[in-house]
């Protein structure tokens, strides 16, 4: 009961996060960008000079983040982080920071704070596995290797930078062995999951759908 989850995990560049972010603009609900608070943490030891390996000192970091998310903007103790957040080199860290269980337990409270009134569609690896297990929704979204290649290969180009294909297939690969691979909390579909292959579905067509499966459940 109370406050209803929209829960959306699934692999790097499955488009959960563009999935998760329009479901909860069309349902006027809140969003929590879980890799979002793993990102901030691992630029916040990069800035300290933290080891990603140092699990005591990021706890601690991870504890005591100063974020804050104004529209499209993140905050990191007043410093505009939106650019370096975004990057796939910070997406490397944050995997390498989220292994560790002290981490992980100290940004749980934080994320269980984004479950406010009218609703909450959370986007991560662990949202409907530990973070929200009661989720009303349990999304897991996949796509091939090659459709979330040359997904994030386009967004990157499309902001200008530059990117290799096959670098970028391999890194993503290389995050999700870790991802799923780890001990605690690791890259999994909830039992109760509603599997959605997105490969060759727009986004559209995907928010169709998820709506559909949410309009049933509530
Ligand atoms: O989703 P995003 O790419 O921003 O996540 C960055 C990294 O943070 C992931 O590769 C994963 O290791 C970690 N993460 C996690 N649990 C979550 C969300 C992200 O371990 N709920």
């Amino acid at each position: 009961g109370g406050v209803p989850v929209l829960a959306v995990d699934g692999p790097t560049a499955s488009g959960k996060g563009t999935l998760a972010a329009e479901l909860a603009h069309q349902l006027g609900y809140h969003l929590l960008d879980s890799g979002a608070l793993y990102r901030a943490t691992a630029l916040a030891a990069q800035d300290a000079g933290i080891s990603l390996e140092d699990e005591p000192a990021l706890a601690e970091l991870a504890a005591r983040l100063e974020l804050r998310f104004t529209g499209h903007q993140v905050f990191l103790a007043g410093r505009d982080i939106t650019d370096p957040l975004r990057l796939e080199s910070t997406g490397g860290m944050a995997s390498r920071v989220s292994v560790h269980p002290a981490v992980r337990k100290a940004l749980h409270a934080l994320q269980l704070s984004f479950r406010r009134a009218p609703g909450l569609v959370a986007d991560g690896r662990d949202m409907g596995t530990v973070v929200f297990p009661e989720a009303d929704l349990k999304v897991f979204l996949t796509a091939s290797a090659d459709a979330r290649a040359e997904r994030r290969y386009k967004q990157l180009i499309s902001k200008g930078n530059s990117a290799n294909i096959d670098s970028l297939r391999a890194d993503l690969q290389m995050r999700d062995e870790r991802d799923k691979n780890r001990a605690v909390a690791p890259l999994k579909p909830a039992e109760d999951a509603m599997l959605l292959d997105n490969s060759h579905l727009s986004v559209e067509a995907s928010v169709e759908k998820v709506l559909g499966w949410w309009q049933q459940r509530r």
